[in-house]
């Protein structure tokens, strides 16, 4: 509390409102805070878990002129915690005034742990103490609880008539063998401590039966690292002139783009009003775009592994996890950096400086070619535009990026890094479900599934969505030899016909498209998401995990647009028992032809340990794109400027 306190008196920055979408400021956090706990009414033990900008209306927000008055709303969840009550609020920040207070049975917040008086460490420390943990623990030969991490792991809801009600998590334990060094190293299997959030107790322990603790080390960090490779030289990125982009607030003007930055507790980055000069006039393509939910499923069923499904944005909360990055190793080069006003439990607003990083990236070549005849060579270097953030969940970490390119494409790109979670065996079993990185220590198979957010607004709010597959065209008269084939159309009329799946081998992708506008060629201005690697879940249909976690189950999902709808699995997915979020929204099948849509895009990724992921792991990609198609009426990038910079330190002319 008192760090945040001091925080205010330095924060000046980060306060001037100048845009309807900038996200609230540090002390518009405080201030809301203020008026609920002045105004609502809903006692004493409140906790907040969401304050967030309540967003004004499209419409408000497209004829928003510099300028213009700016109405400031807030969103705001707290917990009163005695209670057992969760209440949404709505609060405007002129007038003060609370406009909205509702109760909302029946659901559960994401997580909180402590309370007014207890900070996350200090109710870490209470659970550590607990009688009965110091108990499981010396069955086990542990006598030193200070060692020990609890790691606070969603509870799921698998039906159990004793949870209903309560706030609940699975505290899951390592042991470290000194106070630095690498905890997931040395799982206590077997044990799981079931806390009650609200009542900062622990209300039992499931103990599944004593496994040896893992007798190695799976140190990382540069304190054990005994020696160094040698033969690295330096790189030195420079920008003699500066980088090439403008920043206004959160607004970021990158040669044709143009764009907004925003954050949010739970999504993390925010993208915001995505357009492209053309021509001199600036095309709209995205109108927002967000990690909307993930979710990690577990694929052991031994113990209570199976209740191992966390989503980490709704659950969680991404933009809460964010790293402050550090020049030199997050990013390099000319770097911008955004700090994040976010809050604690208490509502006291506190800041993430540097949690996103913004920089330009020289990506290889955008294009070339060399006239045979001529020996004309003509090449352009390309280079992209990089927002990202990046976030640590217990044992994880996740990077968030986007990239803009000079030829209007924009790739979304998760890199998954961090530590595998680790479990124990007994010495000489061989796991079924998972891969033994280390005597005794199994890392379970699993799978990360991220649901993309894309507002769209191509050339315009309203759009069409069309499936196109690359289809072998039948021998016949037409096709006699057998070569021919040609792609196949297919629009998706309502929200009941989207939830598609990739298909690579159909080469399928699916086009956004403005049938009021067209191209040089008279064909509709189209945007396309390509996919990249995907795949769907490894958990059958009626399993828990899928129900809570429906978005899983297909690639492509359509739907009109509709403010309340953010979250691929609903609002409040923590315990839920499932069925809820876009299989829900879908059964509506609100007409998707020519209307305002959002398109949700999930990308899945299969986890299957390697002992080289142990014990840090070098970074996974997964990700996918969203390209012009028909959008330019030729090749946008013909007007980047030939590179002359030749600075191998040979002297040659290197391209790649
Ligand atoms: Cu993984």
């Amino acid at each position: 509390m008192n760090k945040s306190k001091k925080l205010s008196a330095e924060v000046k920055f980060n306060n001037i409102i100048t845009h309807p979408l900038d996200p609230l400021s540090f002390d518009e956090i405080n201030k809301i805070s203020e008026i609920v706990k002045a105004k609502s009414d809903l006692g004493k033990e409140l906790l907040f878990e969401t304050i967030m900008l309540l967003e004004p209306t499209k419409e408000k927000v497209l004829s928003f002129k510099k300028g213009d008055h700016i109405d400031r709303n807030a969103f705001v969840v707290v917990l009163n915690f005695k209670e057992e009550k969760i209440y949404e609020l709505e609060i405007n920040l002129i007038s003060e005034k609370i406009h909205r207070c509702e109760f909302i049975p029946n659901v559960q917040p994401a997580f909180i742990f402590g309370d007014l008086e207890m900070d996350f460490n200090e109710w870490e420390s209470k659970m550590k103490k607990d009688p009965k943990v110091i108990e499981a623990l010396k069955k086990r030969g542990i006598t030193d609880p200070d060692l020990l991490q609890i790691d606070p792991w969603p509870i799921s809801n698998f039906g159990n008539k004793d949870e209903e009600g309560k706030r609940l998590a699975i505290g899951r334990c390592w042991i470290r063998r000194e106070p630095e060094d690498n905890a997931y190293a040395r799982p206590i299997e077997g044990l799981s401590i079931i806390l009650d959030l609200n009542k900062n107790e622990v209300v039992d322990i499931q103990d599944f039966g004593t496994v040896p603790i893992p007798p190695n080390d799976g140190n990382y960090s540069q304190n054990y690292q005994k020696e160094f490779r040698t033969d690295l030289k330096p790189i030195e990125i420079t920008q003699p002139e500066g980088p090439s982009f403008k920043v206004d607030g959160n607004e970021v003007k990158w040669q044709k783009w143009n764009l907004r930055i925003g954050f949010t507790k739970r999504e993390g980055l925010v993208i915001h009003t995505v357009g492209y000069e053309d021509n001199g006039k600036l095309r709209p393509i995205l109108y927002r775009a967000s990690l909307s939910e993930m979710i990690v499923p577990y694929g052991d069923p031994t113990n209570d592994h199976f209740k191992k499904q966390v989503f980490d944005a709704g659950e969680v909360g991404i933009g809460k996890c964010a790293n402050s990055l550090e020049l030199g190793c997050d990013c390099l080069g000319e770097i911008r950096y955004f700090d994040a006003s976010l809050f604690d439990i208490r509502g006291n607003a506190t800041l993430i400086k540097n949690a996103i990083c913004m920089h330009e990236e020289d990506y290889g070549i955008l294009w070339k070619h060399t006239d045979t005849r001529t020996g004309e060579v003509e090449t352009r270097r390309s280079r992209r535009l990089v927002i990202s953030s990046i976030v640590t969940v217990g044992n994880y970490e996740y990077g968030f990026f986007w990239y803009f390119y000079q030829d209007g494409g924009i790739e979304y790109e998760v890199k998954l890094t961090g530590i595998v979670n680790s479990s124990a065996v007994p010495p000489g079993v061989k796991p079924k479900h998972g891969t033994l990185v280390a005597p005794q220590v199994v890392a379970h198979n699993h799978q990360h599934f991220f649901n993309v957010r894309l507002d769209m607004m191509v050339d315009g709010i309203e759009n069409s969505v069309y499936e196109v597959d690359t289809i072998l065209d039948p021998i016949s008269e037409e096709n006699k030899h057998g070569n021919a084939f040609s792609t196949k159309k297919t629009l998706i009329q309502n929200e009941g016909e989207g939830a598609r799946i990739v298909d690579p081998f159909a080469a399928r992708y699916w086009t956004i498209s403005n049938n009021s506008k067209k191209n040089y060629m008279g064909e509709p201005v189209s945007y396309k998401i390509a996919p990249g690697e995907n795949l769907l879940p490894f958990s059958h249909k009626d399993s828990v995990v899928n129900k809570r976690a429906g978005f899983m189950n297909a690639h492509l999902w359509v739907t009109q647009f509709n403010n309340k709808e953010l979250y691929a699995s609903g609002d409040y997915p923590q315990q839920h028992p499932g069925g809820d979020g876009l299989p829900k929204w879908i059964q509506s099948k609100r007409d998707t032809k020519d209307k305002d849509l959002v398109v949700w895009y999930t990308l899945g990724h299969n986890h299957i340990p390697r002992l080289e992921d142990w014990p840090v792991m070098p970074v996974a990609y997964i990700g996918f794109s969203i390209k012009p198609s028909g959008f330019f009426d030729k090749n946008p990038a013909l007007d980047v400027p030939p590179s002359n910079n030749h600075s191998c330190s040979s002297g040659c002319n290197c391209c790649n």
